[in-house]
C-alpha cells in the first residue's frame, strides 16, 4: 500500500515541486490560491492529493467556461440534446465499455520506500519518450537507462493499475453491489441514446452532450489541476451514419477550434496531434488530440475520437436491447457510429489562466494582471467611491453599483485602500473595468472608467457604462 502520508500533498509542496519545473506556473498557482480561485482540497487537514476546491472567483470562471461551451455546442445548434446522467451506474456499464479490463496505467514502485509512480511519467521525466511502448518495453527502458526513482532507489517491474474508484451501492458489500465513480461522462450519454431517440426521434446526425464530474484514481496527480483525481468533463457523443463519420469529425474539429478561440486562446499556442494507433484508447479508430502550450510544456487539452459503433454495439450485446437507428421513411437500420469531442474543464481553465497571465510595470511598480476575455471574467466591473468617508460619494456609488449589478450580476463593491491599490487588486483577478465615482459625478453624472489592459481612464456618462 502507498503510505497514507504521500496522499497528503499540501498546496505548498505542489508549489515547491512546480517551482523547479516552471516559474510562471508557480505564480499562477499562488495567485489562484491568494485571490480565491482555486484551493487545495481538504487543505485544513493537510490536503488530499489530486483534489482541488474552487473559491468564489474560480467557480465563476469555471461556470463561465462551461456555459460558453454549452452555448457553443448545444444551444446555438439544432442537432444537439443535453443530458445529465447519474454518476453512479450499473457495474455492467463499465464491464461492457471495457473500462474494468483496460482502463489501466503502468505502475512501478520504489523498492525501498514503496512510493508508487506511473512508469511512463518516470521515463518522460528522465528524457525517454514512452509513446507507443508496451509495459514490458517501458520496464526494459528503465533498466537500459539505469533509471531510479525520484528518491534515488531502484524501481520494481511495472504492473497494471485500474484507475476507477470502486465503491459499493446499498448495505451489502459483495460482488453484486459493486459500482464505480464514473471515469468519463461518455457512458451516461451512450446509456441514454435509446431514451433520447424514443423521446425525440431526431434525424441523424445528432449529438448528445453532457457536462459533469469524472473520477480517476491517477497514480501521480500532478501539475496543479492538470491531472486531478476528481475533475469535470464536457463531452459530446455525435451519432452518425457509418459512412458519414469523416465529415462529422472534420466539422466538430473546426467547431472545437472556434470554441478554443472564444476562450481567448491564441491559435499559436494550439496544436493538433494525430494520435498514432498504438497510443489511442481501446475504442478509437482515429483520435486528434488538441494540445496547448501550457507553462509546464505542450500537453493535451482535449481530444476528438472516432469511437465507431464500439459503445452502442457493446451495450446492445450485453443488454440484449437493440441500439439500431431506423432511418425515417426508409427500411434502413443500423447501429450509428460516433464522433466524440471530449473536453476537460480544468485543462481549459488552466489554459485560460496561462494565456491571460501578464506582468508589466506601471509608474515604476510591477503589476500582475489577467487579460481574461470579458465574457469569462469572474467580475465584470468593480465600483468604488473615490473617498469612502464622503457619504454623498458613497451613496452615489451605491446607486451605480446596484444598477450595474442588476444588469451584469458579477459586479464587485470595492472601497478598500487607495484607488491605485484597488486597481491592482482588480487587475490581478482580471476585472475588465473599474468605475470610480468622484465629486464631478455629483455635478455632471459622469464617472471614471478605467480599462484593465490599457490602464487608460475615460469620463463616461453613468447611462453609457458598458462592458
Ligand atoms: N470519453 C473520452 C475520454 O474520457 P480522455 O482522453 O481519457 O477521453 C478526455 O479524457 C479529457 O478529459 C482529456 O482531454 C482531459 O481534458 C480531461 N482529463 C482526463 N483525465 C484528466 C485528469 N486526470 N485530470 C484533469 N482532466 C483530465
Amino acid at each position: 500500500m502507498r503510505p497514507s502520508s504521500s496522499l497528503n500533498l499540501s498546496f505548498r509542496s505542489t508549489i515547491n515541486r512546480m517551482n523547479n519545473a516552471n516559474d510562471t506556473m508557480e505564480k499562477i498557482v499562488s495567485l489562484a490560491k491568494r485571490r480565491g480561485f482555486i484551493y487545495q482540497g481538504s487543505d485544513v487537514y493537510g490536503g488530499l492529493a489530486g483534489t482541488w476546491d474552487y473559491g468564489p472567483l474560480g467557480v465563476a470562471l469555471k461556470r463561465n467556461i462551461m456555459n460558453l461551451w454549452w452555448q457553443h455546442f448545444v444551444d446555438s445548434r439544432d442537432d444537439m440534446y443535453g443530458v445529465d446522467a447519474a454518476i453512479l451506474m450499473n457495474q455492467k456499464v463499465w464491464q461492457a465499455s471495457g473500462h474494468v479490463d483496460t482502463f489501466v496505467d503502468p505502475l512501478c514502485e520504489d523498492t525501498v520506500n514503496h512510493r508508487r509512480f506511473r512508469t511512463d511519467h518516470i521515463l518522460k521525466d528522465n528524457g525517454v519518450n514512452p509513446d507507443g511502448m508496451t509495459m514490458e518495453q517501458m520496464d526494459a527502458a528503465v533498466v537500459e537507462n539505469d533509471i531510479k526513482s525520484p528518491d534515488g532507489n531502484p524501481l520494481s517491474k511495472s504492473r497494471t493499475f485500474n484507475m476507477m474508484f470502486m465503491t459499493h451501492v446499498g448495505a451489502t458489500n459483495d460482488e453484486s453491489s459493486v459500482s464505480y465513480l464514473r471515469p468519463e461522462t461518455a457512458q451516461g450519454i451512450f446509456t441514454n441514446f435509446k431514451n433520447v431517440v424514443d423521446s425525440f426521434y431526431p434525424d441523424l446526425p445528432f449529438g448528445i452532450a453532457q457536462q459533469g464530474k469524472a473520477f480517476r484514481n491517477e497514480i501521480a496527480p500532478r501539475d496543479f489541476i492538470f491531472r486531478s483525481r476528481e475533475f469535470e468533463q464536457m463531452e459530446i457523443e455525435y451519432f452518425v451514419h457509418p459512412e458519414a463519420w469523416e465529415q462529422a469529425f472534420d466539422e466538430l474539429l473546426e467547431s472545437t477550434h472556434e470554441f478554443l478561440e472564444s476562450l481567448g486562446l491564441s491559435p499559436d499556442h494550439i496544436h493538433e496531434l494525430d494520435v498514432p494507433a498504438e497510443d489511442r484508447a481501446h475504442y478509437s479508430k482515429k483520435t486528434i488530440d488538441i494540445e496547448y502550450d501550457y507553462p509546464i510544456g505542450r500537453e493535451e487539452l482535449m481530444g476528438i475520437a472516432y469511437r465507431t459503433d464500439f459503445d452502442l454495439g457493446n451495450i446492445q450485446r450485453v443488454s440484449k436491447k437493440s441500439m439500431e437507428y431506423q432511418v425515417k421513411g426508409s427500411n434502413e437500420r443500423f447501429v450509428p457510429h460516433v464522433i466524440e469531442p471530449s473536453f476537460g474543464v480544468e485543462r481549459a481553465l488552466m489554459a485560460v489562466l496561462s494565456e491571460s497571465y501578464r506582468e508589466d510595470e506601471q509608474n515604476g511598480e510591477k503589476r500582475v494582471y489577467l487579460t481574461l476575455p470579458k465574457h469569462l471574467a469572474p467580475i465584470k466591473f468593480a465600483v468604488s467611491p473615490l473617498l469612502k468617508n464622503k457619504p454623498e460619494l458613497v451613496e452615489k456609488a451605491r446607486q451605480v453599483y446596484s444598477a450595474l449589478k442588476k444588469k451584469y450580476g458579477a459586479v464587485m463593491w470595492d472601497d478598500n485602500g487607495n484607488i491605485g491599490k484597488r486597481y491592482r487588486r482588480q487587475d490581478e483577478i482580471g476585472t475588465p473595468k473599474c468605475i470610480v465615482i468622484d465629486f464631478q459625478t455629483l455635478e455632471d453624472g459622469t464617472v471614471t472608467v478605467r480599462d484593465r489592459d490599457t490602464t487608460e481612464q475615460q469620463r463616461v456618462n453613468i447611462d453609457e457604462i458598458s462592458l
